[in-house]
């Protein structure tokens, strides 16, 4: 069995992020997202991963490396456009050969692991197997109908009127049969060959499609709000460990987590929190689910249910809270007149001001 894990697409949802950055990367609890995907397919038994890379192809490559960190064997498959899921399957034909596959969206997030889909679907004998998982608001989500036996019957992308609550979850498995739906298939309406036009193809011809549904929490991290859940979730199960140096005006309160080379002073911490390695915390108040990069500075100011990624700067500013806040970012405040909010802001970015 070999992995599929899909690291190319646009990421037009996190912009600015994913101008100067893949947003497979974007941190959670101080960890890029996508290495908790890579970890649960070496948790499920598989070494041989693939990974579709596009622009972000470097960066992405300068992260992973050769995958030995992690206990894989990585090849790259390089995506000329992000011309669809589908699409990644017909590129990766060569890597994946007659060998049954888990594809893995890179920027998926999944507590719990795969191991027990993949054996499922080992001991199914099944063609495909998609993940399902129960949303509030399925109309947002591709959605599938089953069958008395839990087969899938159909399929639908974001429907008005959807027919279940089961929203399909970004781990897909399935037999090399795939290779021949994803050749049949043509592009869509927004010009991607879509994965549920080959899947749908698949239910047509007879085959096999089992649905599998998730116990544990799932999470496309697409949109601001998603990484912020995501982060909230790691953290609740962080155990509290101080490697960087506390003063003693400072109060740290539940589970908190400074690496190495951090230096708190004069500030309230309430975790569950990360602060990264050699990031200053001065007359600050970090509070519940905040991660704080590396080489970050966070002074007489007060931030909480964040994400800042490394070597950015928060001084005098109260209170954030509900933010991102990219790589090597200035937060400051201003002084003296006029009074004004001075912004200097990458394109798509999004400011709430309460003045
Ligand atoms: P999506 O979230 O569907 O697409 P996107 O990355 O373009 O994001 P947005 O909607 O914000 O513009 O992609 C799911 C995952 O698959 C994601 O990790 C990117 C990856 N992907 C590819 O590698 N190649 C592709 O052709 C597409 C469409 C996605």
């Amino acid at each position: 069995m070999k992995a599929l894990v899909l690291a190319g697409g646009k990421g037009t949802r996190l912009r600015p992020l994913t101008y100067t950055s893949a947003k497979q990367l974007v941190p959670v609890a101080n960890k890029p997202v996508l290495y908790y995907g890579l970890e649960a397919i070496r948790d499920a038994g598989i070494t041989s991963v693939g990974i579709i890379v596009g622009e972000t192809g470097p960066e992405v490559r300068r992260a992973v490396g050769d995958g030995s960190r992690f206990g894989l064997e990585v090849t790259y498959i390089p995506q000329e456009a992000p011309l669809g899921l589908a699409h990644c399957v017909l590129i990766a034909r060569d890597f994946l050969a007659d060998d049954p596959f888990v594809m893995y969206l890179g920027d998926n997030f999944l507590i719990g692991g795969i191991a027990d889909q993949v054996s499922a679907f080992r001991a199914g004998g099944y063609d495909a197997q998609i993940l399902l998982t129960r949303v509030a608001e399925p109309q947002f989500y591709g959605v599938a109908e089953l069958g008395p036996a839990g087969e899938i019957i159909a399929l639908e992308e974001k429907p008005a009127a959807p027919r279940s609550d089961l929203a399909i979850v970004g781990v897909y498995l399935f037999s090399p049969v795939v290779h021949q739906a994803v050749r049949a298939i043509g592009p869509s309406d927004r010009g991607e060959l879509e994965i549920t036009d080959a899947i749908q193809w698949l239910i047509r011809k007879g085959h096999s499609v089992q649905s599998h549904m998730v116990s544990g929490y799932w999470r496309d991290t697409g949109r601001l709000q998603d990484m912020l859940e995501c982060n909230r979730i790691v953290l609740e199960s962080v155990d509290r460990d101080i490697k960087g140096a506390v003063d003693t005006l400072s109060e740290i309160t539940g589970r908190v987590v400074i690496a190495p080379g951090a230096v708190v002073e004069n500030s309230i911490l309430r975790g569950p929190i990360v602060i990264g390695a050699d990031t200053k915390i001065s007359s600050a108040y970090v509070g519940p689910f905040t991660s704080i990069g590396a080489d970050c500075v966070v002074q007489n100011a007060e931030i909480e249910y964040s994400i800042v990624l490394d070597g950015s700067s928060v001084d005098g500013v109260s209170r954030i809270a509900h933010s991102l806040i990219g790589r090597n970012v200035e937060v400051s405040r201003a002084s003296g007149p006029p009074y004004t909010h001075e912004l200097m802001v990458g394109d798509h970015s999004r400011i709430q001001v309460r003045s």
